[in-house]
């Protein structure tokens, strides 16, 4: 498949290109705002934040994030992510002024000092009581464990700096940079869980949209436990992210195509995923007023991703996206929508006759929404991030009021 073939360094060139050609379309940050910043960053959810916890904990079910394209746009090599660059919470963590967010169970070359990621692929926000590895796309590791794994962390950095005070380098103690230990309420915490309780099951066909509505109070509930227990161990700012209209998932378009026209939206989504995401969000956002309204001296901020990507449907040019490129998956194969189940990215395989190497880049990844059939491109989580940042589609009004640093989101 000739048409695969981009060339590294061209594709790198041109994912630079459109993001400065993009960043006109953005307002430039206030002067007068402060330069955001936080003491560290810890984030949890699946596979759409993940950045190493998935395939620390399961090498082979994994082994597509660490394989190429997967990374070839940032850092230019497989790196973990199902993304062809940065995640959103990489964007937001840089533009917080801080450094990547490593996966806490990445124990080699990892850098902890500004926070850690515990987000797996995988993860469902209810209790994973049932998990068996054969099940495809999941893990053991649901909302719950990564929230207690986050108490862990608290009692081992607090066990850390008391034995640093006491300076016992003569009895062994690793010197090791990490957040101050009194840090952790002036620390961003960020939870975008959820995706892989309904996508999922609706991908696998174990779960139809349908079926999908009966368990949003049941997923809202462990979201809003998790964020409860995340403010008890004493987070004060806490950034929550509301799903994506799954209706217009390349996965989901091609699985439940349909010949009646009448179960699409105007922008070519499906209605009944899209319900799932809308009543999803519609009770997370009440949910979260009520945090609010409970925990007075704690901000949550609310981020509407499912309005980023509606504003990016509506007028896809204005953020550099194709017109044709809104619904199809940059990295996949054949269809409509670029994407067939039995030849995932980053595989390779006879298709229709002829064999088809999905390890290549996709040419122009940078004007796709999406990049695998099922997560999005660096390309929508940076115009994501960049909205959410300048205080776009996020509450309360204004969202973190300060002015982002961009200075690594492009190299
Ligand atoms: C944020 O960026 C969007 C997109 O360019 C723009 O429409 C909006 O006015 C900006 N908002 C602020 C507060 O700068
Ligand atoms: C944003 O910050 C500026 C100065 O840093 C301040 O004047 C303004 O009131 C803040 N706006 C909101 C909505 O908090
Ligand atoms: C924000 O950070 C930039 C770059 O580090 C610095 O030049 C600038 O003075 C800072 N602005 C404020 C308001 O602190
Ligand atoms: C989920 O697990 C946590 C412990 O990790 C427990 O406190 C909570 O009650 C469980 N939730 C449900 C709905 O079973
Ligand atoms: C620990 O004590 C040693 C010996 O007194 C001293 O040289 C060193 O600087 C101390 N380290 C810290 C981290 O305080
Ligand atoms: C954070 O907690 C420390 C104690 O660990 C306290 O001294 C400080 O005032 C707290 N800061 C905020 C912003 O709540
Ligand atoms: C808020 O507090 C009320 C009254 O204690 C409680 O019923 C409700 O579950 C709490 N909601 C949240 C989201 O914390
Ligand atoms: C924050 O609110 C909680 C519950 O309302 C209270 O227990 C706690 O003392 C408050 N903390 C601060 C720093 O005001
Ligand atoms: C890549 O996409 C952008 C944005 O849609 C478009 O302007 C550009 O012409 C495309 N480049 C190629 C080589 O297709
Ligand atoms: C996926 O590929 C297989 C094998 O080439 C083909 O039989 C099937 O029709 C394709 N599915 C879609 C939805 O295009
Ligand atoms: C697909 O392309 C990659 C990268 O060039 C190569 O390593 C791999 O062997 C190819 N796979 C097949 C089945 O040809």
């Amino acid at each position: 498949m000739t048409r695969r073939r981009g060339g590294g360094m061209r594709a790198v060139e041109a994912f630079t290109l459109s993001l400065a050609v993009a960043f006109n379309f953005f307002e430039p940050a206030k002067a007068e705002l402060k330069n955001c910043t936080c003491s560290a960053v810890y984030s949890f959810g699946d596979s759409l934040t993940d950045n190493g916890n998935g395939i620390a904990t399961f090498p082979d079910q994994f082994i597509d994030s660490e394989t190429n394209p997967n990374g070839f746009n940032f850092p230019h090599h497989a790196a973990d992510r199902y993304c062809d660059g940065r995640l959103l919470v990489d964007y937001v963590a840089f533009g917080m002024g801080r450094k990547p967010n490593y996966a806490i169970l990445r124990s080699i070359a990892a850098d902890f000092t500004y926070g850690a990621n515990f987000a797996v692929a995988g993860a469902t926000a209810r209790n994973n009581t049932e998990w068996v590895q054969e099940t495809g796309f999941s893990s053991p590791f649901s909302l719950n464990v990564q929230v207690s794994w986050l108490e862990r962390y608290k009692v081992r950095l607090q066990f850390y700096y008391a034995q640093v005070e006491l300076n016992s380098t003569t009895r062994g103690v690793v010197y090791q940079s990490l957040p101050a230990s009194d840090s952790l309420n002036t620390s961003l915490y960020f939870v975008y869980a959820g995706f892989q309780d309904y996508f999922f099951p609706m991908y696998y066909q174990t779960m139809t949209p349908t079926e999908a509505l009966d368990i949003v109070d049941a997923v809202v509930d462990s979201i809003v436990a998790a964020i409860q227990r995340i403010y008890a161990f004493g987070a004060r700012s806490i950034m929550i992210v509301n799903l994506p209209p799954m209706g217009c998932l390349p996965a989901l378009l091609t699985l439940y195509a349909d010949e009646d026209s009448e179960k699409y939206d105007t922008y070519g989504c499906l209605d009944s995923p899209n319900k799932v995401s809308n009543s999803h969000n519609t009770l997370l956002e009440s949910r979260v007023a009520d945090l609010r309204h409970n925990y007075t001296n704690a901000t949550f901020y609310y981020a509407d991703y499912y309005s980023v990507y509606r504003d990016v449907l509506k007028s896809p040019t204005l953020y550099g996206i194709s017109e044709s490129d809104t619904l199809t998956a940059c990295c996949g194969y054949g269809g409509s929508y670029n994407f067939n189940a039995s030849l995932f990215c980053t595989h390779s395989g006879i298709m229709n006759g002829g064999m088809v190497n999905l390890s290549y880049p996709c040419s122009n990844s940078t004007s796709y929404i999406n990049w695998d059939g099922i997560h999005p491109t660096a390309q929508m989580n940076w115009i994501t991030a960049t909205l959410f940042l300048n205080g776009t589609h996020i509450t309360p009004a204004g969202g973190f009021n300060c002015s982002a640093d961009t200075s690594n989101w492009y190299n």
